[in-house]
């Protein structure tokens, strides 16, 4: 039912945990099968003084998918720009992982809401 990699993401996830001093936490949830994910992410900027993300961590209590889309999310858009990240959909993720099943293809939302929630996070911050 799973591809090849998100199987082998879901084994060894990367990017697990929590970053101490995150510029921003995104939290999502999905109502109805209850999963949760916290988006730590660290802003830097690289030299041309364009935001990127330095650092993303991810803590998921899901399923398979989750937990393999998740991961995929920050092999994805670690050191990309801030604006960049900002484009990316859940067809990114699910093509990354070699695709989901239909019935699974919600659970690659999670990530990509968690990393726009952290995000808008960061960005209400620097604002203050
Ligand atoms: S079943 Fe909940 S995110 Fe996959």
């Amino acid at each position: 039912m799973y591809s090849e990699k998100v199987m082998d993401l879901f084994r060894h996830p990367k990017n697990i945990g929590e970053i101490k001093d995150a510029d921003a936490v995104g939290k999502v949830g999905n109502p109805t099968c209850g999963d949760l994910m916290w988006v730590y992410l660290k802003v830097g900027k690289n030299k041309t003084g364009e935001e990127v993300i330095d650092d993303i961590k991810v803590k998921t209590f899901g399923c398979v998918a989750a937990i393999a889309t998740s991961s995929a999310l920050t092999e994805i858009v670690k050191g990309m720009k801030l604006a960049e990240a900002e484009k990316i959909t859940r067809e990114n993720v699910a093509d990354y992982v070699g695709g989901l099943p239909p019935a699974k293809l919600h659970c690659s939302v999670l990530a990509v809401d968690g990393l726009q929630k952290a995000i808008e996070e960061y960005k209400k911050k620097k604002k203050k």
